[in-house]
């Protein structure tokens, strides 16, 4: 799907929302918020979707800084930030990225694909490194994802083709890749589980 038409689809949504949350026809179904600008960017992360089509779109600048950044200023364990991120722009690298695998083929459109790894040097990093990298990328994930940007996180690959690839050296883990594009498809939700049968309050 064209991703003009996309975008206008969610001003549209979006403005809905504003006239909806101004009338107080909203406060109905949610409590009163801060801001239109959180209502809306909970409104983005309750209808994310994982997105493997991209647009040929160029991501701004301005736009791949902000995504960046919300990973680099992302909670870490004892602040020791043990992270690097690989931001694959090349179209060759991505192409290589993206033929070696059988769930990544969109690799190779996606604007930039980050491959977010740990290093292994220290106790603190070896224990939570994995856990802070995915909080960055998550991060950054919803950082896109407000901003109109689409992302998917791709686990299929293996750690030595990766490193020999992009030459990651020594010690450091691959954690995970995650590519980014304007959305060219809007896929429906996928189901997920009922609140009841996850959430355990107070004791399982
Ligand atoms: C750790 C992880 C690894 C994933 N690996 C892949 C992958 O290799 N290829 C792919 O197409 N999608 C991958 N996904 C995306 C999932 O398939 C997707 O999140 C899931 O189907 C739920 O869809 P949703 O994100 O739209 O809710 C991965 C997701 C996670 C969290």
């Amino acid at each position: 799907m064209n991703s003009a038409i996309i975008k206008g689809k969610r001003i549209i949504r979006c403005t809905i929302y504003a006239i909806l949350h101004l009338s107080g026809i909203v406060i109905i179904f949610n409590p009163p918020c801060p801001s239109l600008v959180t209502m809306s960017c909970i409104d983005f992360f309750l209808n994310r979707r994982t997105i493997r089509k991209y647009s040929d779109k160029p991501i701004p600048e301005k736009v791949q800084h902000t995504i960046l950044e919300a990973g680099r200023r992302a909670a870490s364990a004892v602040n020791r930030q043990p992270w690097h991120f690989i931001i694959v722009e090349d179209q060759g690298l991505k192409t290589k990225l993206a033929e070696t695998g059988r769930w990544r083929s969109f690799i190779k459109e996606s604007a930039f694909t980050v491959v977010g790894c740990h290093v292994t040097d220290d106790e603190v990093s070896r224990r939570w490194g994995q856990v802070d990298v995915v909080i960055a990328m998550q991060s950054m994930s919803l950082a896109a994802e407000v901003q109109g940007v689409g992302s998917c996180w791709i686990g299929d690959y293996e750690d030595k083709e990766i490193s020999e690839t992009l030459g990651v050296p020594e010690g450091v883990k691959v954690v995970g890749l995650m590519s980014f594009g304007y959305p060219d498809e809007e896929p429906a939700q996928r189901p997920k589980k009922p609140a009841e049968e996850i959430f355990h309050y107070n004791k399982w």
